[in-house]
């Protein structure tokens, strides 16, 4: 949290596109980066809902030229990153067209990166922050959650160690987030949820971060607002372009809180566990997430209060508004039907202290308001077995 005397700064964000249609914008905008021609990075998925081959038409048709990577994997590893860029730089100087959810845009960012940097591979991640620029990237994601489109760092899982590391530039901070709500109406109702209660875990960490400051929470309490009005809708029915809209915005403004603020436990638990049963990322963090908002009640009270008040709850009788966010948080989690106990994720109560381990370790868990120690966390991964 900050007061009004704390210093802040600004580098503004890239550019955004946001609306129905805008996609049709794509060949502009590589030509604006300086470079003629796309290396495409998506995933099997997009191409079976046939979005990446409506966007390689509008490529055809601008007569761009352009190479496509679709091995992109749910929670990419870092040798996903490696093979994508390989191909890349045996393709040559291009712009990087990113066009899916979290997953690829993260392996978009490695793989742009590590053209800049032909020595380098992925696992060399906590090196790379000071290395040579990387290729342009434009951000064009096809799901409403990480916000990955706001910032210059993947989330990389390091099979080998068990681990996700950051790999990140100034450079491969996306140059345009393209955000065309068109693209998210066949997203099922499942996914829907998950990537949208992890829009909704960014605005509420955000709020509650040590990190806080007069921007990240404008943008976060806009994007509470706008994905508790809109996720319900959206998870009812895909094809309301309304509700995919806003909700797409409140997305884009979580990620927008985020990057400015850092996050805080649910995410270092929600890395942790996913490192290790590969349960999806916006399921991880539903598992723990009214926990963690109780374990963390007591040095975040303002921030829940703004929580509770952006998704509209009553003033309650008791004046508990950390009390009142959480029963909120509770009944939209229970619409989504996106809580699951640990077991039901593949976790057993042998590998809590290794979770634990890893959400205290995790950079994002600095952020959080209540620092916790390895014995608390586990305590609350316990209270959901
Ligand atoms: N960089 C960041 O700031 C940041 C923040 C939070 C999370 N992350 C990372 O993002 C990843 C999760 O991303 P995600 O939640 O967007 O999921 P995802 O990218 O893994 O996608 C999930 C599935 O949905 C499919 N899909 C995507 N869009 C679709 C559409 N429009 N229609 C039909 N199917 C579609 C994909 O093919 C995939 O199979 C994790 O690796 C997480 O660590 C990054
Ligand atoms: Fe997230």
């Amino acid at each position: 949290m900050t007061d009004s005397f704390t210093p802040v700064s600004l580098d503004t964000v890239c550019r955004v596109e946001f609306g129905p249609g805008r996609i049709g914008l794509l060949p502009e905008l590589i030509a604006d980066t300086g470079r003629h021609r796309a290396f495409v990075v998506t995933d099997r998925g997009l191409r079976a809902a046939g979005i990446a081959e409506r966007v390689l038409k509008i490529l055809d048709a601008a007569g761009v030229e352009y190479a496509v990577y679709d091995e992109v994997a749910p929670n990419p590893s870092t040798g996903n990153v490696d093979a994508g860029a390989a191909r890349a730089r045996a393709f040559g100087p291009a712009a990087v067209v990113a066009l899916g959810g979290g997953s690829v845009l993260d392996a978009a960012k490695g793989i742009s990166l590590l053209v800049g940097n032909p020595d380098a591979v992925a696992a060399d991640a906590d090196h790379l922050w000071e290395a040579a620029d990387g290729l342009p990237l434009i951000a064009v994601p096809t799901t409403s959650g990480t916000g990955a489109e706001t910032n210059g760092f993947g989330v990389i899982e390091d099979a080998a160690a068990c681990r996700k590391v950051y790999i990140g530039h100034p450079s491969v901070k996306p140059r345009v987030a393209l955000l065309d709500p068109e693209l998210t109406l066949g997203l099922p109702p499942a996914a829907t949820a998950a990537t949208g209660i992890d829009a909704l875990v960014h605005g509420i960490e955000s709020l509650a971060s040590r990190g806080a400051d007069a921007f990240s929470m404008a943008y976060a309490g806009q994007a509470v607002a706008m994905i508790g009005r809109a996720l319900p809708r959206a998870h009812r029915d895909g094809s309301d372009l309304d509700a995919r809209a806003e909700l797409m915005m409140g997305a884009h403004l979580a990620g927008q809180a985020l990057t400015l603020s850092g996050l805080g436990l649910v995410h270092g638990i929600g890395h942790a566990l996913t490192a290790h049963t590969g349960t999806p990322h916006g399921v991880a963090l539903a598992a723990v997430l009214e926990e963690v908002m109780e374990f963390s009640a007591p040095a975040a009270q303002e921030a829940y209060e703004q929580t509770a008040r952006a998704l509209r709850v009553p003033p309650p009788a008791d004046g508990d508004w950390a009390r009142a966010a959480v029963a909120a948080v509770r009944e939209l989690s229970g619409a989504l039907d996106i809580k699951r106990p640990l077991r039901e994720l593949g976790a057993d109560r042998a590998l809590l202290p290794a979770v634990a381990a890893g959400a205290v370790a995790d950079a994002v868990t600095k952020n959080a308001p209540r620092l916790p120690r390895e014995q608390e966390v586990l305590e609350i991964l316990d209270a959901v077995l």
